[in-house]
């Protein structure tokens, strides 16, 4: 027997359910990590600020998914598993933050192969950006700029909505907390 009685623990069953209810409401924001040195570390400084916001915040890091290049001979042995789990996760989000570090002026080769895979794993190629939001990070070895530009282009292609502003460390610039915090708040209020 419940040693609460009857009508209070009705109040706790009710306050329980809200919570999980908010819980189960919350924005979601995918984090991507490109790589799992300096940018993983970027990552997860985002994701311990995300956890004081309220909204839900997955981090994923791309070197873990072992994914075959992108080739449309490649395309014809069907969408490989890894691709296949990680496109639901990012049908669930509405908010994109991408780390990833400059590649030879461009995107690291890792992310535009995920992303080559996702555009031709479903319904229409854009269906998995179209209308988010997003929000780019970068350690790079300078300051990442060009990957910056190159990221925002194509994520504007596939139909997202790229914050003005991004996440830049480099050996001359050191992370951020308070500006970074400003950003995700950004991002958190347009999904
Ligand atoms: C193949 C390759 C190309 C790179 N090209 C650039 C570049 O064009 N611009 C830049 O600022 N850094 C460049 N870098 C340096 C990386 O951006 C830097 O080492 C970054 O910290 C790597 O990220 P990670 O520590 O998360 O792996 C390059 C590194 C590699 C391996």
């Amino acid at each position: 027997m419940s040693l609460i009685p009857s009508g209070l623990n009705y109040g706790i069953d009710l306050h329980k359910k809200i919570v999980q209810l908010h819980i189960a409401m919350r924005k979601k924001i995918l984090l991507i990590s490109a790589t799992s040195r300096n940018n993983l570390t970027l990552s997860n400084k985002i994701q311990e600020i995300t956890a004081n916001l309220d909204v839900q915040c997955d981090l994923i890091n791309l070197e873990e998914f072992e994914i075959p290049l992108y080739t449309p001979i490649q395309q014809k042995s069907g969408t490989p598993l890894p691709v296949q789990e990680l496109i639901p996760r990012f049908i669930d989000a509405s908010g994109f933050i991408i780390c990833a570090p400059e590649y030879n002026g461009s995107i690291p080769p890792i992310l535009t192969n995920l992303i080559a895979w996702i555009s031709v794993s479903t319904d229409k190629w854009r269906d998995v950006f179209n209308g988010k939001i997003a929000l780019i990070g970068t350690h790079s070895g300078g300051g990442g700029n060009n990957f910056l530009q190159a990221m925002k282009i194509q994520l504007a292609h596939l139909g997202a909505i790229v914050l003005p502003r991004n996440i830049v460390v480099n050996s001359y610039a050191e992370f951020n907390p308070d500006s970074t915090r400003e950003k995700i708040k950004q991002l958190i209020e347009l999904l």
